[in-house]
């Protein structure tokens, strides 16, 4: 008699966004060991990237100069083979997936900073995703000027990083834009606070809404 087992729930699927210096990295690794803590398993990755195709578009990306939708059609590329390869198998199989940036990133980089037509990206999204969205979209708001002196005091710039404060001003509305539109998905994060008070806040939103 052939045995079939019940498919196991999926993973959760979150992401991290803001705007360079918005310091959303560093709790990504806090994160996925508190989970891993609770029994959960846990997979890290970042965009544009998570895959070996991904990576070298990612070099590509943020370093070889281009125009907008050559930039926008590679990130969908990478992401295409990234949800693939890696987050898609990874969620079906029951683990949570902790994502560096992913298509909200997008909306406010290509969309907002670059003033790419966002009925492209829609349907780029809706081609390349068909209706995957993260579960939960913690949102590290800073306001940019804070955010220009934070990256001053980085390491050697990007082709992103080096953009001007009216860049960064509008890649802040483009993810304002997006959390007012999906006030259930984004968690917003008051990323000025001081790091704990910052990491209590990743804790609360995880918690609350994005329940196991
Ligand atoms: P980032 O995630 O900030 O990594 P690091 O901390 O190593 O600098 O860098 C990725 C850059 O890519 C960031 O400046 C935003 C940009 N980006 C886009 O422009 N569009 C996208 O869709 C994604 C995913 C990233």
């Amino acid at each position: 008699m052939a045995v079939t087992s019940a498919p196991g729930p999926r993973g959760r699927f979150i992401t991290f966004e803001g705007i360079d210096g918005a310091g959303k990295s560093s709790h990504i690794d806090p994160l996925a060991a508190w989970l891993r803590e609770r029994g959960q398993r846990v997979l890290v990755t970042r965009e544009p990237g998570g895959t070996a195709l991904a990576e070298r578009v990612r070099e590509l990306v943020l370093h070889e100069a281009m125009d907008a939708l050559t930039e926008t059609l590679l990130v969908f590329a990478a992401r295409r083979d990234h949800l693939r390869q890696v987050i898609e198998p990874a969620l079906s199989a029951g683990t949570d997936v902790l994502c560096d940036r992913f298509t909200d990133a997008t909306f406010a980089y290509q969309g907002g900073g670059r003033g790419l037509d966002l009925a492209v990206l829609t349907q780029l999204e809706s081609w390349v995703q068909h209706g995957l969205q993260p579960d939960l979209t913690l949102w590290f708001e800073l306001p940019p000027a804070t955010a220009a002196e934070r990256r001053a005091a980085a390491r050697e710039p990007d082709r992103f990083e080096r953009q001007d404060q009216a860049f960064f001003a509008r890649v802040h509305a483009g993810y304002a834009r997006r959390c007012a539109a999906e006030p259930t998905r984004f968690a917003r994060i008051d990323a000025a606070q001081p790091r704990d008070a910052v990491w209590a806040q990743v804790l609360a939103a995880v918690q609350s809404r994005a329940a196991a």
